[in-house]
């Protein structure tokens, strides 16, 4: 049954932000699993939608234990994204998020993702055409403006408001920084005071208590994690229990290795092995940042070719972790590059 994503945020504002190559079927699987509110998939191309190309429809399956589930669309032509809409409806997907956040040139040069924030008409026809078109909630994605100079969330909030659409999440940095500098917060802040849409605030969030503090000093009516999930999968089970105003999980830390062991299976039931193998330690890795032995732990994982001998290892790993701490590791560069 279909979930309202709003109904989802009054319960648990820590919601799973969209990441390309990451959050696909299995991840959003785990993610749900381990308390994000609300999932969404990779950037999917409406024109590819419109083509049918099967590449394309693969990223938009789910299962209902997804709910409430978000599939996101990038493309410049507004009936065409109207379409895509309609099928991503059909899919029973709970609601559509639009990407006009994506810095990458290839999405840029044609006018989608970020593009749309510098011409607001467009942007505009693209909320009315999509709101039109479908039944479900619309959600947007945006960056706080293409650069420096042109910081038109704000814009762009009053905009989505007056379209219908249900929230607008913000990324705090302009197009032009890319992953650059710090997500800036104040700005979020001022324009969740100034606008009448719900707003999600995104960017750095790193740690449960971070998740937390952001959300009660922006206003902002949830937050969206994305890189803090990969080093800390544990982040949205702590950020919704020292929200409730309880302790962290110290129980989940200690079942480390079972929720790692459940990733993994979510991933073999949607991988072949090759692949498996390559997400299981990419996981493994990012997830180990910060914590004792983790650079000893990378390489050892990399020379392993069998993927039940990488499983094992890494259960290994996160079975011998339950008593560190993770350090804090936000001031190094990590996955500086991405779809929003
Ligand atoms: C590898 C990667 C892929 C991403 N892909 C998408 C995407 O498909 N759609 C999107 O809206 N944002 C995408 N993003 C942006 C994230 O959703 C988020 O806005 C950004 O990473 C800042 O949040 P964070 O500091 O919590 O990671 C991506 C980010 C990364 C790192």
């Amino acid at each position: 049954m279909k979930i309202h994503p709003l109904d989802a945020l009054k319960k648990n504002p820590f919601v799973l932000a969209p990441m390309a190559g990451i959050t696909d079927h299995a991840f959003r699987t785990f993610m749900r699993k381990m308390d994000a509110s609300v999932v969404v998939t990779e950037l999917v191309s409406a024109t590819g939608i419109e083509y049918k190309s099967q590449r394309t429809l693969d990223l938009m399956s789910f299962d209902e234990s997804q709910r409430p589930i978000g599939i996101q669309l990038f493309g410049e032509d507004s009936e065409i994204i109207a379409r895509a809409a309609k099928v991503v409806e059909s899919q029973g997907a709970d609601f559509v998020d639009l990407n006009f956040g994506c810095p990458v040139p290839k999405v840029v040069k044609k006018g989608a993702g970020s593009a749309m924030m510098k011409d607001l008409v467009v942007m505009q026809k693209v909320l009315s055409s999509t709101v039109n078109a479908v039944k479900i909630p619309v959600t947007i994605k945006i960056r706080t403006g293409w650069d420096a100079n042109q910081r038109n969330a704000l814009d762009v909030c009053n905009i989505a408001y007056n379209e219908g659409i249900t929230w607008v999440a913000i990324h705090g940095r302009t197009r032009a920084q890319g992953y650059e500098g710090l997500a800036d917060w104040e700005f979020i802040s001022e324009i969740k005071a100034k606008s009448k849409i719900p707003i999600l605030g995104n960017g750095d969030i790193l740690t449960p208590q971070k998740a937390v503090s952001r959300l009660k000093e922006s206003g902002c009516d949830g937050v969206l994690i994305g890189r803090g999930a990969l080093k800390n999968p544990l982040i949205f089970a702590d950020a919704l229990s020292l929200y409730r105003g309880e302790n962290l999980r110290t129980d989940l830390k200690r079942n480390y290795k079972s929720i790692f062991l459940d990733l993994s299976l979510a991933i073999r039931e949607h991988a072949p092995d090759h692949i498996t193998n390559i997400q299981l330690k990419k996981f493994a890795c990012w997830f180990s940042t910060g914590y004792q032995g983790s650079s000893a732990f990378r390489k050892q994982i990399f020379q392993l070719k069998d993927t039940n001998e990488v499983l094992s290892c890494a259960l290994d790993f996160f079975g011998s972790i339950s008593d560190i701490e993770q350090e804090d590791t936000s001031g190094d560069s990590f996955l500086m590059g991405g779809h929003g």
